[in-house]
């Protein structure tokens, strides 16, 4: 069987050699106008987090979970936030260690599994920055105990996740027209359940392996491992001529609170 963790973290080395979006490190121009005060970040593909989500974020202990790259962590501390990152793969995390170079920043960088977050003891972050990721992990419940252990009481979790229907259809790069024919159900893996053509198309690519979890896995989860949402948007994915894009938005963000 597929160890997933070891081979999203080569998938996720690829992705960074290969220049995928998420992977590309923040100018010296957005980290000067952080160090003014004047940021934004993203959860999602496209709509800037709103700003009341994090209060003041000067002196704040910020864990950005599964969002290494060079780009929400380097924009925190450049606003005055002690700032981790942690990550799976050691090429995004040489991107953070890369701008916190160029521009002076103090960024502690751990890798890991974001299942496991043994690394940190109890209550010891204000808050948790956790962008679109965790469809790469098979289980997401072990994600939100975690986050809730390593959390200051009253402490806050800023995640984005696919709305689950992104994985009812075939929608790999390669296919132009992705016809809105259902095709998987949901929770989906693609340990099990690529169609041939997905699994060859990932295998060649060496494309990080996916999973569509439920929106009871996604929201009821970070509800019963002791969490408050407070805060919700959605956003789309925003490539051209995604189909979905016209018809529904595919991402969730949430603001959960530590109770
Ligand atoms: C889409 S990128 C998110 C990072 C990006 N800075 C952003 O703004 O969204 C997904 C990230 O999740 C990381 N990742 C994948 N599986 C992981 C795991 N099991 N544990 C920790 N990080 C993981 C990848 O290495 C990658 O950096």
């Amino acid at each position: 069987m597929t160890n997933v963790t070891e081979y999203n973290r080569i998938a996720w080395n690829k992705q960074v050699k290969d220049n995928n979006k998420w992977t590309l490190p923040v100018s010296p121009e957005l980290i000067e106008n952080a160090k003014n005060g004047d940021w934004e970040v993203v959860l999602t593909p496209t709509i800037p987090v709103p700003k009341e989500w994090f209060g003041e974020i000067r002196g704040k202990r910020i864990l950005c979970l599964a969002s290494g790259g060079g780009q929400q962590g380097p924009i925190f501390s450049a606003a005055g936030a002690d700032v981790t990152v942690f990550d799976l793969s050691e090429e995004q995390l040489n991107r953070d260690r890369e701008v916190a170079e160029r521009e002076g920043l103090d960024i502690k960088t751990v890798q890991g599994d974001m299942i496991n977050l043994s690394a940190f003891e109890n209550e010891y972050f204000d808050l948790i920055f956790h962008p679109v990721s965790n469809c790469f992990i098979p289980d997401v419940l072990p994600v939100w105990k975690e986050c809730s252990r390593v959390l200051k009481k009253g402490g806050r979790l800023l995640s984005g996740f696919a709305n689950p229907l992104l994985y009812l259809f075939e929608d790999r790069e390669d296919v132009k027209d992705i016809k809105l024919e259902v095709v998987y159900s949901i929770p989906f893996s693609d340990l099990k359940d690529p169609t041939p053509e997905r699994k060859k198309w990932f295998e060649e690519k060496k494309y990080p392996l996916e999973f569509g979890h439920t929106l009871d896995d996604q929201i009821g989860g970070q509800i019963k491992a002791g969490f408050v949402i407070s805060g919700f948007f959605e956003d789309k994915l925003d490539i051209e001529g995604y189909p979905l894009d016209k018809i529904i938005p595919v991402f969730i963000a949430t603001k959960a609170d530590k109770i």
